[in-house]
């Protein structure tokens, strides 16, 4: 490996200059559609919000135009021409909510204010997050609506499940500011992975002493997660191995729950030979498992000496089969030891490993930022703060930069 000093990786982030046209419609979710709006400005997008009449009775332009740095639309008449100017310089358009009256405007192609006519001069990727009384999402007219959009290629995102607006439960309410991004940044990712089989594995595993005890570790499966959805948003056939994790399973990725390490190699070693091209190994597999597990739980006494041994190593099982894929290793370390971790890419066989030091701030466990040196055969990258998404975005942009 070239001894070069590492490159220096800055603002890496998919919505960055992006432009976003976000419309909201005159439902009670209309306020967490603020938050969206900030998120996406925190994203560096920029972003123009259309409101429609009933809309302001729910939240004020002044908040969008606060959370979206940019002035608030709302009237036809206002700017005679923003009906297709906005639309013109937009690369998305998010309807968050959408109420039923919004996607039956869409449906049947009306024009009677700035958001239906904003929709159909529109030329790109445009979703709608549904908010609604579960009764009305419900029905079958409001559905046949939802599948004319689907239909004429408008992706969907929610609604979810739970207390509704008017005290009732059910299917109904706006998907969370965090769920309609995450769409976002899907509908604007260009799918340079598509036809690569990637098997990622995530989280920690763990290794039984008896019933009820297991040694494990503090990993929370968050950059693992990160990487499955960002390889699937980037056209990706994803496939992801977790152990015990509190996040919620990816869409659109074939998911497979593991907990000991002997099950994620058995799951890790099907999966690749089902002809994987990628493999990223971001899981934090235990190193020790107990010599022997006790069928009955251990009686607490006066103490206890554990006897070890070392796991199974994942990685090298695989990077020593004849027909391997790509490799992708982590070298989670406490301290600067690049050095360490480029020795074990070696070691291990790997093409790449990704390092970080896991007391730096923002790069430890269970936050969603994270600072890594992406080390291969090449040379080195260093990433700099960003969120763990950006990140994934970062090492499959080199993955594609060797594989070229
Ligand atoms: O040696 P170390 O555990 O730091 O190596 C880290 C890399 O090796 C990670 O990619 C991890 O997922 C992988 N690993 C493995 N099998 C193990 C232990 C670690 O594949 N038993």
């Amino acid at each position: 490996m070239p001894k070069r000093r590492a490159k220096n990786l800055k603002n890496l982030k998919r919505l960055k200059n992006r432009c976003i046209l976000l419309g909201v419609s005159g439902g009670v979710a209309a306020y967490k559609s603020v938050e969206l709006a900030r998120r996406l400005t925190d994203e560096e997008a920029s972003v123009f919000v259309v409101m429609t009449e009933a809309a302001k009775q729910f939240a004020t332009p002044l908040s969008f135009e606060t959370a979206s740095h940019n002035r608030v639309y709302s009237s036809l008449f206002d700017e005679p021409m923003a009906h297709i100017s906005l639309p013109a310089k937009a690369d998305c358009m998010v309807v968050a909510p959408a109420t039923a009256n919004t996607i039956a405007k869409f449906a049947h192609g009306l024009a009677d204010d700035l958001l239906s006519t904003c929709f159909l001069s529109f030329r790109g990727n445009v979703i709608v997050a549904p908010s609604m009384n579960w009764k009305m999402y419900d029905n079958p007219v409001v559905r046949r609506n939802l599948d004319a959009l689907a239909s004429a290629g408008v992706a969907q995102v929610g609604p979810g499940s739970g207390a509704l607006a008017c005290g009732e439960e059910g299917v109904g309410r706006m998907a969370e500011p965090a769920e309609i991004v995450e769409a976002v940044r899907a509908a604007l990712s260009e799918k340079n992975l598509s036809g690569e089989r990637v098997v990622i594995t995530a989280g920690p595993t763990r290794e039984y002493l008896d019933p009820v005890r297991f040694i494990s570790n503090r990993s929370s499966g968050k950059m693992g997660y990160a990487l499955a959805r960002t390889a699937r948003d980037r056209g990706a056939e994803v496939t992801l191995i977790s152990g015990p994790s509190f996040l919620g399973k990816p869409a659109g990725v074939a998911y497979i729950g593991v907990e000991t390490t002997s099950e994620m190699l058995g799951a890790v070693t099907e999966a690749v030979a089902k002809g994987a091209t990628v493999l990223v190994m971001a899981a934090a597999v235990a190193d020790f498992s107990p010599v022997r597990e006790s069928r009955l739980k251990i009686e607490k006494g006066r103490g206890l000496t554990l006897k070890l041994s070392p796991t199974k190593d994942i990685v090298t099982s695989v990077s020593s089969s004849r027909k391997r894929p790509f490799i992708i290793g982590f070298a989670a370390e406490t301290g600067s030891r690049a050095d360490r971790a480029a020795k074990k890419m070696k070691e291990k066989k790997m093409d790449m490993i990704v390092f970080n030091d896991v007391t730096e701030p923002g790069a430890g466990f269970d936050v969603d930022t994270n600072k890594v040196e992406i080390i291969d055969r090449r040379g080195r990258i260093h990433t700099g703060l960003m969120s763990k998404d950006d990140v994934a975005d970062a090492i499959f942009d080199r993955f594609l930069e060797i594989k070229a």
